[in-house]
Order: structure tokens, then sequence, then C-alpha cells
């Protein structure tokens, strides 16, 4: 074959052109796409040292249909697509000008050689859809894939790379002549270089110094703990300063935070690597060569300008407790001089070896810093620039915003803790939330930034339900506050007992007292010998409140905010037995039809 541009390789020498083009909110499409540019990069054509791929990364706004026909219809080039998800199955915004380019009436054919990959999350009713809507349209266009679109769901056990790697591999096997190959011996070129202030100082001149309009650095100004201090559960209403700032959301937005390294851990790495933390400032520079290496934006102005020293990039820059992948391991054989430590890395690195890897790293969810730790000897060896190999740059994390923009001078979160103890016994701390609650200082500044999340509020006349348990009643503090004396709304709260972590509590309490607001609140655990009860056992309680919104010539509006898992399906299980009582007959396709017309939204994590 290949009228499908695929399965039968080529034994050409030729090299190929790659497109990998992503579309992001939070920045994983962006990460998967640099990692299939270093994948592919590897391929050298035998017997030279001529790399078989010239891999171009692409963010898709700065993509149109005319560029795609232009430049990457050529038999032997290729594109790759990575496109998240956001909100209920959108588009993110960066691909929006594309997509609806693509469903224009009179787009031309779009003959171009591609895979679509989606990153999503399968507790979403509309898992991965713009993956599989491009995937779909593509070929309604002429475009070729071989390949069945990829599906990277966040709730598999090895998280994106569980759909990514096998699929990696068949676009590889057929997209690369057999007489290439990435040879397993030779050390992987390193992406950045550290530039010292002695190079010359016009190559130190001549770095970029973007900027990053949408971040912030913001003081925090409280961070309280309202959970009880004898409760298990550690949650902090953390707040941040917000006079005189640029900072614009609506109430259901998220505000992404970035945090820095445990104090211990740093000391960890500075022990194991004590020759860099007196050496003097840097420029960190991605390879000429690899054009689509690039350092994020919101790192300068987390960290200002360059040169950094190592504190700095210890600190802000490098997530030790990121959960390494086969790369680590593949970096990390290069510099294994014991041949026993060597073959455990080379079984890591094979198929056969991912049951192995994943009992050693995501089953106990062991952090990179600890993998150094366990084979320090071989770490110790690790040249400083191959760290950013190992070591990715850090995330922020998502928080639903718990107040009203009508309260310009803060932003305030509801943040739980996060703290486990693994199969292992060994404590585990979230990187943000513990970092937030145990080491942010009053006073600090914390680099921030908000964006839009998935709820979308209603218009001003509405039915609105709005069911919350545990932190997902935050966004619903921030709709109601900001909309008092608008909506006939309805907020259905969980938690376990009305002592320990009943959020808000006393201010929703004052709401109902002034008729702004009816509440339903489910104490799990205060149930005293009966049944335990949940937001879900609730709703199915409220039959009547159903049946007399559906008479009324409002809309409903349905939201469902909190952690993923049982909560959002048995919702869903609970508002279809009320449509039915209230004399709805399919009721699955009337909630598929509310979902559809966003008359039913979900923000689940
Ligand atoms: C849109 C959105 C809104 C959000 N809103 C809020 C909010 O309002 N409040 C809030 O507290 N959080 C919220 N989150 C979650 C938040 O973004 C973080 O994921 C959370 O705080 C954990 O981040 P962390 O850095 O502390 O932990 P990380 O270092 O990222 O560790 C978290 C990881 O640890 C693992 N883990 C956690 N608990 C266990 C366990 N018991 N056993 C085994 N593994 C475990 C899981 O794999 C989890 O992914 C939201 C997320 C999204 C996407
Ligand atoms: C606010 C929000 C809404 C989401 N909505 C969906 C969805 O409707 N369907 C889905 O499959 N995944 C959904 N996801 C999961 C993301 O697509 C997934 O976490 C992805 O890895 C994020 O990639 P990004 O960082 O490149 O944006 C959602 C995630 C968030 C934070």
């Amino acid at each position: 074959m290949d009228a499908a541009g695929s399965a039968s390789v080529t034994t050409e020498s030729s090299t190929a052109d790659l497109l990998i083009a992503f579309g992001t909110t939070t920045g994983t499409a962006r990460d998967v796409a640099h990692r299939i540019a270093r994948e592919a990069y590897s391929f050298t054509i035998e017997n030279s040292y001529t790399h078989y791929f010239r891999p171009r990364v692409l963010s898709m706004k700065e993509i149109s249909v005319n560029y795609l026909i232009s430049n990457w219809v050529d038999k032997n080039a290729k594109v790759i697509f990575v496109v998240s998800t956001t909100g209920q199955g959108e588009f993110p915004d960066d691909t929006k000008e594309l997509w609806r380019e693509l469903c224009g009436k009179s787009v031309p054919a779009v003959p171009i050689r591609f895979a679509a990959i989606g990153l999503g999350d399968s507790s979403y009713e509309m898992y991965n859809y713009p993956a599989k809507k491009l995937h779909n349209r593509l070929k309604q266009l002429s475009a070729i894939s071989p390949f069945e679109v990829c599906l990277c769901d966040d709730q598999h056990d090895c998280g994106y790379a569980g759909a990514l790697n096998p699929y990696l591999e068949r676009c590889w096997r057929a997209w690369v002549p057999e007489n290439c190959t990435t040879n397993p011996e030779s050390v992987p070129v390193a992406r950045y270089n550290l530039l010292s202030l002695t190079a010359s100082t016009d190559e130190c001149n001549n770095q970029p110094r973007p900027t990053c309009d949408k971040l912030e650095r913001r003081m925090m100004i409280r961070n309280e703990r309202v959970t009880n201090s004898e409760h298990f559960q550690d949650t902090r209403l953390i707040a941040f300063d917000t006079t005189n700032s640029n900072l614009i959301f609506q109430a259901g937005d998220v505000l992404q935070v970035f945090a820095e390294n445990f104090p211990d851990n740093i000391q960890n790495f500075f022990e194991l690597y004590p020759q860099l933390r007196d050496q003097p400032p840097f420029y960190l520079v991605s390879d000429p060569n690899m054009r689509w290496v690039s350092i994020p934006v919101e790192l300068y102005e987390l960290c200002g300008p360059q040169p950094w020293t190592w504190e700095t990039i210890v600190t802000k820059i490098l997530d030790f407790q990121s959960i390494p992948g086969v790369y680590a391991f593949q970096i990390l054989r290069n510099f294994a001089t014991d041949p026993l430590i060597k073959e455990k890395f080379d079984e890591y690195c094979r198929p056969e070896g991912l049951d192995d890897l994943y009992n050693y790293t995501n089953r106990p969810r062991r952090t990179i810093l600890e993998v150094l730790l366990d084979f320090r000897n071989t770490a110790v060896l690790v040249p400083p620039n191959y760290l950013f190999e190992l070591i990715p740059f850090m995330r922020p994390r998502a928080f639903s915003i718990a107040s009203p923009p009508c309260e310009t001078q803060h932003i305030e979160i509801l943040v739980a803790v996060v703290e486990y103890t693994t199969n292992l016994k060994t404590r585990r701390r979230g990187t943000c939330s513990h970092w937030l609650a145990e080491y942010c200082q009053i006073g600090q500044k914390v680099g921030v930034f908000c964006e839009k999340g998935s709820l979308r509020p209603p218009p001003n006349d509405a039915h609105v339900i709005m069911i919350g348990p545990g932190t997902g009643v935050a966004p619903f503090r921030s709709m109601i506050k900001q909309n008092l004396d608008k909506w006939d709304k309805h907020l259905f709260f969980g938690c376990r007992n009305k002592d320990m972590d009943f959020y808000f509590g006393h201010e929703f309490n004052e709401m109902v007292d002034k008729g702004q607001l009816s509440f339903y609140p489910a104490f799990s655990r205060d149930s005293a010998g009966r049944k335990l009860e949940y937001v879900q056992d609730l709703i199915v309680k409220e039959p009547n409140l159903f049946r007399n919104m559906m008479a009324s010539p409002l809309p409903i509006y349905i939201y469902v905010c909190g952690r993923a898992g049982e909560m959002p399906k048995d919702v869903r299980i609970a508002v279809k037995a009320v449509f039915e009582k209230a004399g709805i007959c399919d009721t699955e396709a009337f909630l598929k039809s509310m979902i559809q017309r966003g008359y039913y939204q979900t923000e689940t994590y």
C-alpha cells in the first residue's frame, strides 16, 4: 500500500520534514510535542550522521490551512497534531482559529500525511472530542492518516504516556525508512546548553528576553486552615493580593499557580551536586540545531531575566517531584559505568520492561529526585546540561477561583493539601498544595495567572443547580457571590462532618437566611448509624424541585465540580433519576442533549 502514505516504509535515505503542531491550554500538549520532536530527531540515516527527520514544532495558532497546503503536502513530509481538550469537550483557544478555517464551506483539500494525538480525560463526557473531530475533518479534506486517532487519558496509570508510547512506536515503524535507526549506544543530544558569562558577550546579548503578559507575581495575603485541626484533611483558604493587577477573570475561571521546590528537596539536590551551588550565573540556551526547543516564557517572568544561578533554577524551574518516564532512563543509561546498573536501565527502556518501570516509578509515585538519589553513583556523572533532560520544568497547578470578580482586591482559592502514603509506606506531598500550605510565607510573591475554566455562567434568568462536594464548591462560591440577586440558585454541597470540613458553611447559611440561595448540605459521616449520605442522595430526594423547574419557562443549568472518579457518575445517575420522576422517558438522551447544548457542565480533576 501507499495511497495512505504510510505502511509500506521506503528505503530512501533522503530526509523528511516533520511538523508537530500543538494546541494546549496548560502546556501538556506543548510538552508532548517537544517530546515527539526529540524522539523523531534521534533517527539517523545509517552510515551517515544525518538526522532523518527535520522536526519543527509550532503552536496551532501559528498555522493556517494555506500554510499547511503550501508547505506540508510533500510526499515525504508528515504532520503530527497534538491537541488537548478543554471546557466541555472544546478545542483549546490557540486551536480555535485553525478549526474554524478547516470547517469553512470553501476550504480546499488539505492532502497532508498526518497523525492526530488527543490529550483528554475519560472522566469527562466529551472525551478527547477535539482530536476526534480534527482527525475526521482532515480525512474529509483528503488528508491521509494510516492510523486511528491516538486517545491519551489522564486516568491511565501512566498518564498520557500510556497511549502515546505505543502509538509513537507505530508511527515510527510506518514512517521511518528501514535504513534509519536510533542508536541506543549514542547519547541523545542535550536540548539545552549552559553558556557561561565568560562566553562572547555578543552571544550573551543575543539571548532572547521574552516577556509573559499573563503571569503576575502576586503576594500571598492569607493562608488559613479551614478544616478542623483534628480532621485528617488539611484544606486552606489562600488569598493573593490583586490591587493594581491586570489579572482578569470571570466566575468559574481558574487560577494557575507556580510552586517552588520544597527546601528538603533543594538540600538533597545540592548534596548530590555540591559543585553547582556556587557556580556563577549562566545563560540557559537551546541547541541551535533544535529549532523547536525553547524555554517557556512564564519562567522568565518567574525568575527574572537571564543569566540565572543554580539556586534559582533549583528553587523555581526544575520539578523535582515529577515522575520519570522511559526517557529519563534512556539518558541515565549513558552515564552508568556499572554494567549491572546499565543493564537495569536498559531493561526499563525495553517494551518488555515497562511493567518493571511502572512498578519502580509510577506505582509508588517515585520522584525523579529519588531516582537520582537511588542511583547516586550514576547521577553524579550526569553533566549539568543533561539535568534538564532528566528533570522537567515546573508546571503550574489549576485552582478554581473561589472569590467573585467584584472583589477586586484579592483572588481566593480553596486548596486541599495533597498528602498520602504510597504502597511502599513512603509519605508523598503534593508539589503545589503542600508548598502553598507549608512553605509559602504570608507576604511572599507567587507566580499566578488566570485562565478560563470549563464552567460557563448561565444567562441572567435561569434555574441554576450547582453540585460541588469538597473543594468542588469553590467556583460556585464565586458564581453565587458575583450574582447574589440573579438566578434561582440551588447549591448541593457534600463533606464529611459539619464540624470538620464544612467549607464556607456559615456564608451559605447566611445567604439562605437572606433568601439568596437554596442550600442542600450532605454530611456523609454525621449520619450516625444511617446510610452514608452524599450529594447524589440529596438530589434524588428533590424530585419536586426538578419537576417545578421543568414546568417553568426558564432554562435549567446544572453544574458539577469536584474530584473525578465516582462522584460525577453517581451525580449523573441521580439527575437522570429525578428527570425520570419528572416525566422524561429517555433520560440518557435528554441529559446528552443538555450536555451538548451547555445546560449540563462538569469540571472534574
Ligand atoms: C480545572 C481544575 C480546577 C481545580 N480546582 C481545584 C481546587 O479548587 N482546589 C484544589 O484543592 N484542587 C483543585 N484542582 C487540583 C489541583 O490543580 C492539583 O491537581 C492538586 O492541588 C494537586 O496538586 P499538587 O501539586 O499539590 O500535587 P501533585 O504533586 O501534582 O500530586 C498530585 C498527584 O498525586 C497523586 N495522588 C494524590 N493523592 C493520592 C493518593 N491518595 N494516592 C495515590 N496517589 C495520589 C495523583 O496522581 C495526583 O495526580 C483543580 C484542578 C483542575 C484541573
Ligand atoms: C478545565 C478542564 C476541562 C477539561 N475538559 C475535558 C473534556 O471535556 N474532555 C476530555 O477528554 N478532557 C478534558 N480535560 C482534560 C485535559 O484535556 C487533559 O488534562 C490534557 O492533558 C490537558 O492538556 P493541556 O495542558 O495541553 O491543555 C479537561 C481539563 C481541564 C483542566
